[in-house]
């Protein structure tokens, strides 16, 4: 197991280029399950989370070819129609793998994800939306189980008790583009990763209509084709770089990237003052010794992303005052939290809100990755901590971040990977 070590206080500047999304490239990987001709997909971030995906399609029969800048994807009607609990358990977004393998080979079965270190992450949204479609669906000895002869079209009412779900979005989407007629998806998410979602299946000829809104209306089609797709860039990478740059800049320019997608962000980082320069795909931010503290909430797209709200409670250590912020989406997801204090910072947590008492120094320090965007957190912190922090457990970084070390090396920042020994 490897671990990361870190001497803060180095100024960040340099350009950064943003690799493809994660979250968009993971329901896209599990819709070529749906494909009759090869699709070809490019700006693929290759990370762990990739990797498992591609040996889950292998194991349900898909042929994937490595052509350096992109992937080829060959799937055959017949073949495996269960996603075990081996790769299932490392990821939740195999549930993705129930709609297409559904809607393809007429017959799924997905092991149930298991905990979460970010708190409860239930799939009764995706269940309901395939069960409206007219699935048959039992759960059995850890295991989705569900079969259908023929998917129907119908209107779906998806938002739940902490708003549309992302994934459950586009289980029910791929689900649909084999039923017979029309689905709507009424309360669906309008997340960009969505978004690219609805364009890609375009690309295989499924009529789709409304991505970006609340109201998704797909046709449901005889043949799902092929294609070639560019995934777009991650907007949660993007975020994270351009949030250092704001901690320890210098001067970032954050290249490659979808500024219309980080409206939130943006908006939050002018109300700290925060210097940024935004272009049509950059952002450059410029750091600043004074940053106003803020108050604010994650909520779905187009709200403050969840994904990021690690990474700004690091940033708010730094402003000269109290800053709150409420987390809507995973009302639990603040494992950062005590570990960011180890490092120094005063954050008290009130149910599902943070209280920030910014201007306290950090110190470097031994802190613990928990999960990928807590593992983010802990980095930037560390990047203008007195002294040196080692962070265990980073194989949850690698899950998200394409070369996160050597990315922030070329900025300048002092890091380096090691061999944990101690194997924490
Ligand atoms: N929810 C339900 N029932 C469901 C599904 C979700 O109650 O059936 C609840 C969740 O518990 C949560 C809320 O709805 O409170 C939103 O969850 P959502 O389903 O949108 O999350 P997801 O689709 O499982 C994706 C991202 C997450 C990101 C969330 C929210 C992928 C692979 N994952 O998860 O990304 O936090 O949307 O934006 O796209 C990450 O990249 O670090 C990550 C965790």
């Amino acid at each position: 197991m490897d671990k990361l070590v870190i001497r803060g206080g180095t100024p960040l500047s340099g350009k950064v280029r943003v690799s493809g999304s994660k979250n968009g490239a993971l329901p896209i990987l599990f819709a070529t399950l749906l494909a009759e001709d090869p699709v070809v997909l490019r700006n693929v971030p290759r990370l762990v989370d990739i990797r498992t995906t591609q040996r889950m399609l292998q194991e349900l029969d898909v042929q994937i070819t490595d052509e350096k800048d992109a992937l080829k994807f060959v799937t055959p009607a017949e073949g495996t129609y269960t996603a075990s609990y081996q790769l299932v358990r490392r990821m939740r977004a195999s549930v993705s793998a129930l709609g297409p393998l559904l809607a393809r080979r007429g017959r799924a079965r997905v092991s149930l994800p298991g905990g979460c270190a970010i708190g409860q992450r239930p799939i009764d949204l995706h269940l309901k939306g395939i069960r409206a479609l007219g699935a048959e669906i039992q759960i059995r000895h850890g295991y989705v189980e569900a079969t259908a002869r023929q998917l129907r079209g119908t209107t779906i009412y998806l938002s739940g008790p902490f708003g549309s779900t992302v994934l459950g979005t586009a289980n029910v989407m791929l689900a649909a583009t084999r039923a017979k007629g029309v689905t709507v998806i009424d309360g669906a998410a309008c997340e960009p990763e969505i978004v690219a979602l609805a364009q890609f299946l375009r690309v295989l000829g499924v009529p789709i209509e409304g991505e970006g809104t609340h109201c998704l209306r797909i046709q449901g089609v005889d043949r799902v084709g092929g294609g070639e797709f560019t995934i777009p860039p991650d907007r949660i990478e993007a975020g994270t770089y351009v949030i250092a740059g704001a901690m320890a800049g210098g001067n970032v320019a954050v290249e490659a990237c979808a500024p219309g997608h980080l409206r939130a962000l943006i908006d939050v980082l002018q109300r700290a003052e925060v210097p940024l320069e935004i272009g049509e795909d950059f952002i450059h931010v410029h750091g600043t010794p004074a940053i106003r503290p803020v108050e604010l909430a994650t909520l779905p797209y187009p709200g403050f992303p969840t994904d990021l709200q690690a990474q700004l409670m690091a940033l708010l250590c730094r402003a000269n005052g109290v800053s709150l912020i409420t987390e809507k989406v995973y009302p639990d997801r603040f494992m950062h939290v005590a570990e960011l204090n180890r490092l120094g910072a005063q954050i008290r947590k009130e149910g599902s809100t943070a209280i920030i008492l910014g201007g306290h120094r950090l110190s470097g320090a031994d802190v613990m990755a928990s999960d990928l965007r807590a593992s983010a957190c802990l980095v930037l912190a560390a990047l203008i901590a007195d002294g040196e922090t080692e962070i265990h457990r980073i194989y949850h970084l690698d899950r998200g971040y394409v070369r996160m070390e050597e990315k922030l090396a070329g900025l300048g920042a002092d890091i380096r990977r090691e061999d944990d020994e101690e194997g924490v």
